[in-house]
């Protein structure tokens, strides 16, 4: 006892602080902030400077925005998996603007209506498709027919695929290509990984400590909090194989769930690759663009029924298989600041 007393005093350090020399953590924390903050406002005048010189003329003969991007095609493409029900005028955009896509290898259509598509939606599709692609190599086009309507169709695995990345969207979503391509980069150094533009998240709820109930949270709360553990499958790449995953390994009570509720096959999707990676989603900086009325998140109660499912999936699995994180990825080219 003695020992480890003596052994924390010192002579010097007393002295100093009667002194009022002895600087105390916090503010040594506090002196680097203020440093921290002049840096800032240093670098800004030297960033604006730089600004303002590069776009009144060529700086030093730099061109800022090289004309090659990151991308080239003999890297692979994606796959558009679009997900459609009974909104043709929609589907009909979202083909066309896909199409003009250069590294969209394919483009297919979940396809789960009664009657199967008129021959002239086929013909009008095909011919959008030849006239939209910007490269000598046109997409392949295709509908994937389902004979029931279930919404666990958009995730049944795709015979003879060229790309292991799937793009997996909704018809009334229109990403541009620039914006897609950045995300299919970032997808490729990440491939089993999904990579999306819509993220969620997930809390345990406080106040309901004698059970484990986790609420769902939309784009406010992730916009608050800064945290996410979801990336919806409205806009999201993920990898082929959890195509397969999702149609014959996940249980079966999950695809009951999402047929009967036709709703959350987007959280059983990240709850599967969540589980299969034991790691985040990456969420994707950029602008994507609805073209439909509103949908579904609209309708009252949604919020409930997620909620709903995120409870009952996950005790399912028995576990929370989600991992939330912060980061955000963002094309370095088009931040002046970073
Ligand atoms: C979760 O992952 C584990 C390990 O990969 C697997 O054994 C299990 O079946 C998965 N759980 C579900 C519900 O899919």
């Amino acid at each position: 006892m003695e020992m480890s007393m003596n052994s924390l005093y010192s002579p010097a350090k007393e002295k100093a602080a009667a002194r009022g020399l002895y600087r105390s953590p916090v503010l040594i924390h506090r002196c680097r902030k203020v440093l921290k903050v002049k840096l800032l406002l240093a670098i800004c005048v030297i960033f604006a400077v730089f600004v303002i010189a590069g776009r009144t003329g060529s700086l030093m003969g730099w061109n800022p925005h090289p004309s090659s991007s990151v991308s080239s095609p003999s890297r692979g493409g994606y796959t558009v998996l679009i997900n459609t029900w009974k909104r043709n005028s929609l589907l009909k955009q979202a083909v066309a603007h896909y199409s003009s896509c250069s590294r969209a290898d394919a483009i297919h259509v979940v396809w789960s209506e009664h009657d199967p598509p008129s021959d002239r939606l086929k013909a009008y599709l095909r011919k959008i498709v030849l006239s939209k692609s910007q490269s000598a190599h046109k997409p392949n086009f295709r509908f994937d027919l389902n004979k029931e309507d279930n919404l666990n169709n958009r995730f049944k695995p795709i015979k003879d695929l060229r790309t292991d990345a799937i793009f997996s969207v909704d018809d009334d979503v229109v990403v541009p290509c620039p914006t897609l391509d950045f995300a299919f980069t970032v997808w490729q150094s990440a491939p089993d990984t999904m990579v999306g533009f819509v993220p969620r998240m997930h809390w345990l709820d406080e106040e309901n400590d004698a059970v484990t109930y986790y609420n769902y949270g939309g784009w406010w709360s992730v916009w608050w909090m800064g945290t996410y553990s979801m990336v919806l499958s409205k806009a999201a790449f993920f990898h082929r194989k959890y195509l397969d995953l999702y149609t014959y390994q996940m249980p079966s009570s999950i695809h009951d769930y999402v047929n009967k509720e036709r709703n959350c096959e987007d959280i059983a999707m990240s709850l599967l690759v969540a589980n299969a990676t034991g790691a985040p989603p990456i969420w994707v900086k950029g602008k994507i663009y609805e073209i439909g009325a509103t949908g579904i998140s609209s309708l009252e109660g949604h919020s409930n029924r997620r909620n709903k499912c995120l409870n009952d999936f996950v005790s399912l699995y028995g576990s929370m298989p989600l991992v939330s994180t912060n980061l955000k990825a963002v094309d370095a080219q088009h931040e002046w600041f970073w």
